[in-house]
């Protein structure tokens, strides 16, 4: 480990107290509920981070709408061929490597995630539900075609013609005024309802209905920890609230199930 590591490592495991310690250790039913900041030490910028968020330098009504798409669609995929090339370049980081150590120790623990790059499932996280979508899938967007395909070739940029009818296809994450996948929400929202814990890392928590589900959790009791250097609404509600990256926090939480 580098000093500097070394440093962070320290400063994190001096936020993690006792009750959370054991907490962890007690292995409750955990719910990992994640967001842009957990990809950002990936390279992967966020959506609303001031300098570097995409949301600073694009506007999402111009570029993640349907009304966008359907008033310029070459600009909107050009975007999306542009992020997953970013993506393709990305390899997932310590805290994507530390998420998939604790749903693997933690019985029953699921991931709920907000990110549409794919890095937890690179990472080798099982049966994460993508709230938000996924770059790499994509269907046609003719109503009445039911045209979906995943693009695994992340060396070529997404086909734009939907094999089946034609016409354009576009990527399978949802737009800004557009529904959750229905099975994935109602999956979401049944997890905050059970869980005994629920890690939140690396959202701002101003998208909803996503980030209503740690506040369902904490109504039906569950202890939530919250990873994410700046304060969010959820900050003062949550039990605890770790100030630091989540590629810092997640190893020391992961490691807590290790010790003997
Ligand atoms: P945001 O960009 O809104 O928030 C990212 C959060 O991550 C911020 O609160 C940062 O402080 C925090 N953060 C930055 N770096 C971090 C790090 N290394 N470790 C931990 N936290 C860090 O992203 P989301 O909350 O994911 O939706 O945004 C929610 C949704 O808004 C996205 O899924 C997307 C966007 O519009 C759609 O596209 C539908």
């Amino acid at each position: 480990m580098q000093a500097a590591d070394r440093q962070r490592f320290a400063a994190v495991s001096m936020m993690i107290d006792d009750r959370l310690a054991e907490l962890i250790r007690r292995r409750p039913r955990t719910l990992v509920l994640t967001g842009a900041g957990l990809s950002a030490e990936s390279g992967i910028p966020t959506f609303r981070d001031a300098q570097t968020g995409l949301w600073s330098r694009y506007s999402p009504a111009e570029l993640a709408s349907p009304e966008a798409f359907e008033a310029d669609p070459e600009r909107v995929l050009d975007w999306y061929d542009w992020r997953r090339e970013l993506i393709a370049r990305s390899r997932p980081n310590a805290g994507h490597t530390a998420v998939k150590r604790l749903l693997d120790a933690l019985p029953g623990a699921r991931l709920v995630t907000q990110n549409v790059d794919g890095l937890h499932q690179l990472a080798g996280a099982r049966d994460a539900i993508e709230l938000h979508g996924n770059i790499w899938r994509l269907r046609c967007a003719a109503p009445g075609c039911r045209h979906e395909r995943y693009w695994s070739d992340r060396t070529a940029p997404a086909p734009r013609s939907c094999p089946d009818c034609g016409k354009i296809l576009r990527p399978g994450v949802v737009w800004f005024g557009e529904s959750l996948p229905a099975q994935a929400l109602a999956s979401a929202w049944q997890l905050a309802e059970v869980a005994e814990f629920v890690i939140v890392a690396g959202t701002s928590g101003l998208v909803h209905p996503a980030a209503a589900l740690p506040f369902h959790a904490l109504e039906q009791g569950a202890r939530v920890v919250e990873i994410n250097p700046d304060r969010t609404a959820l900050s003062q509600a949550a039990h605890w609230h770790l100030a630091c990256s989540s590629g810092t926090a997640l190893p020391a939480l992961a490691d807590l199930l290790d010790a003997p």
